[in-house]
C-alpha cells in the first residue's frame, strides 16, 4: 500500500495512533497539528513522515500547508480530528473557551474539508471527526457535543454535495482513552485505547458506507436512544444530570 494520506490532528492521542496504524502498512504520511515538536517526534518514531505544522482555525496557516501538500502530488486521503475539549455545564463554561472550541471543532473542519478536497485525486477520501457525543444532548455535553453534531451536519451536506468524486466519510468515536477525556470525572462507558479505535477507523475507511462509529456496544445504544420521540429521550437525559 503506498496511499498518499494527510492527518490533521496526528500530534496526540486517536491521530497519532491513528498514524502508527497506517504507517505500518506502508503509507507515506503527512502529519499536521500545532505542536511540531510532538509531530517531529511521531515522524522519528514512524521511521519517516513528512510533517506540516499548521492550526485549523488559521485559514492562513491552512493555505500554507496545503500549497505544501500540493507540491508533493495528489493525495489519497484526508483525515482531520483536530478538536478542543473541556467538560462543564454550559451555564459554567467560560465562554471565550467556548467560542474557540466552535472555531476549532466546527470551523476548523470546514476549513480542513476547503482545503483538503482540491488535493485529493477523484475518488479520494475525506474524513472528519464527529463523536457519539453529537448524537444527542447529554448532560455535560457543554459546546463540545454542539459542534460534533454540527461536524456530523457539514459532512452529510459534503457527502451529498461531492460524491461520488470525493469521499466524504464521517467518524464518530464512543470514548477514547487519551488527554481529551482524561479531562472526565464520571465513570466512561466502553472505553477503549487509541490503538483499538485507529484500527477500527483503518478498516471503517477501507469499507465503503458513510458512518464509521465504534465501539458498537455503546454507539448502537446511543443510535437507538436518538430514535425515541423527544418525550422519551429527554426523560431519559434528564436522569443522567449531577
Ligand atoms: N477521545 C475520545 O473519547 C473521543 C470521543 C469522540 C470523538 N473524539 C474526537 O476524536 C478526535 C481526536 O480526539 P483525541 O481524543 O485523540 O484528542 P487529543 O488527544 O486531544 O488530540 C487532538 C489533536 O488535535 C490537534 N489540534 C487541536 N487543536 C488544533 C488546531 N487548532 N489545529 C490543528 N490541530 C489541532 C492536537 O494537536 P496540537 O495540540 O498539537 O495542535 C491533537 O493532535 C477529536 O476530533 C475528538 O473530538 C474523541
Amino acid at each position: 500500500m503506498n496511499e498518499r494520506i494527510w492527518i490533521m490532528g496526528a500530534s496526540e492521542g486517536i491521530g497519532a495512533a491513528l498514524a502508527q496504524a497506517w504507517a505500518q502498512r506502508g503509507a507515506k504520511l503527512i502529519l499536521s497539528a500545532r505542536s511540531e515538536d510532538k509531530l517531529a517526534d511521531l515522524a522519528t518514531t514512524l521511521g519517516g513522515a513528512e510533517i506540516v505544522p499548521c492550526d485549523v482555525a488559521d485559514r492562513d496557516s491552512l493555505g500554507r500547508a496545503a500549497e505544501t501538500i500540493r507540491a508533493g502530488g495528489p493525495l489519497d486521503r484526508a483525515v482531520t480530528l483536530a478538536a478542543l475539549y473541556d467538560p462543564g455545564k454550559v451555564m459554567e463554561i467560560d465562554a471565550d473557551r467556548a467560542a474557540q472550541i466552535v472555531t476549532v471543532n466546527l470551523t476548523g473542519s470546514f476549513n480542513f474539508a476547503r482545503s483538503a478536497v482540491p488535493l485529493l485525486k477523484t475518488g479520494g477520501q475525506l474524513a472528519l471527526t464527529g463523536s457519539v457525543a453529537g448524537y444527542i444532548g447529554l448532560p455535560q455535553g457543554q459546546i463540545y457535543s454542539a459542534t460534533k453534531a454540527g461536524v456530523t451536519n457539514l459532512a452529510e451536506t459534503m457527502r451529498a454535495e461531492l460524491a461520488p468524486d470525493v469521499d466524504i466519510r464521517l467518524i464518530s468515536p464512543g470514548f477514547v482513552d487519551t488527554r481529551l477525556t482524561q479531562k472526565n470525572d464520571f465513570d466512561m462507558p466502553a472505553i477503549i485505547q487509541p490503538e483499538e479505535a485507529a484500527r477500527a477507523i483503518v478498516s471503517g475507511l477501507d469499507r465503503g458506507g458513510f458512518e464509521v462509529h465504534f465501539p458498537r456496544r455503546l454507539t448502537l445504544s446511543l443510535k437507538l436512544m436518538q430514535m425515541l420521540p423527544y418525550a422519551l429521550s429527554l426523560r431519559l437525559t434528564r436522569r443522567l444530570v449531577r
